[in-house]
């Protein structure tokens, strides 16, 4: 596996107010709460911090709130009540939340979405665009994130022509190409066998060695193990916060 480089995990990338100093967490949810539709009540006050740098598995079962939760952390959702704050910031006081998205988010789903019809190089370049990233530097920077994800030499080939790891390591190369601060993936090894899973969380480790905060959700707790702390969801609460023993 090559090296896994990420320029921003050193510096401080956001430069706004903070509430709480130079200690804010990197993601911090308060009593947040989320119903749909009035019925379903998807996260009932939740209150939970992961500190910068941790790598973090959430666990439950079908239904309990983890999907529900990452959207909210990534502003693809709001809650109904309770706030989500990103390095001391309420997600509501951030101008473009676009921008929070595109700049400190990277998002890796099970169903990754990659573009059928492009290129492996075109399905990492495309979410630089809108960034001051020049179409010499995305090319290049496309290039040597699927090196990185030990793609090199097939960058031309399509998604449809990959097995189902390789597939999930283009899309996490895609998630790092804005050096996100933030990486939130969603069962990212839930289709595929036990050796492209261990591959894929290879990866994770590597990233989060670089510094990224990692929120990894999934069903298998033998993935889970690999964080440095599992959170255990029911019924949209958090019931168990335990630290593991993964050599982190
Ligand atoms: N857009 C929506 N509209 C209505 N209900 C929703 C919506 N999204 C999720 N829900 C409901 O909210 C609850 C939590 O869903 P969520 O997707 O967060 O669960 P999950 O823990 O990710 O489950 P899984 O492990 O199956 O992916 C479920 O009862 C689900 O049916
Ligand atoms: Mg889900």
């Amino acid at each position: 596996m090559s090296e896994i480089t990420n320029d921003r995990a050193s510096s401080p990338v956001f430069t706004g107010p903070s509430s709480l100093g130079e200690t804010a967490p990197a993601v911090e949810l308060r009593h947040v709460s989320k119903s749909y539709e009035r019925t379903t009540r998807a996260l009932d006050q939740i209150d939970l911090r992961i500190g910068v740098g941790e790598f973090v598995a959430v666990t439950g079962p079908s239904g309990c709130g983890k999907s529900t939760m990452l959207h909210l952390i990534a502003a693809l959702d709001v809650p109904t009540s309770g706030s989500v704050l990103i390095d001391g910031r309420d997600l509501t006081s951030w101008r473009d939340l676009s921008r929070y998205r595109r700049e400190h988010v990277g998002l890796v789903f099970q169903l990754h979405n990659l573009l059928a019809s492009q290129t492996l190089l075109a399905n990492v370049e495309v979410v630089m665009f809108g960034t001051e990233a020049s179409v010499h530097e995305r090319r290049a920077r496309a290039r040597d994130l699927l090196a990185q994800v030990d793609l090199a030499g097939r960058e031309r080939r399509r998604p449809t022509q990959l097995s189902g790891g390789e597939r999930q390591r283009v899309a996490i190369a895609r998630a790092l190409a804005n050096h996100p601060t933030l990486l939130l993936a969603d069962e990212p090894t839930g289709s595929l066998d036990s050796v492209s899973a261990g591959h894929v969380l290879n990866l994770f480790n590597a990233v989060h060695a670089t510094g990224v905060t990692i929120i990894l959700v999934t069903h298998d707790l033998t993935i889970a193990a690999a964080a440095e702390r599992v959170i255990h969801m029911r019924d949209g609460a958090v019931v168990a916060d335990v630290p593991t023993t993964a050599p982190n």
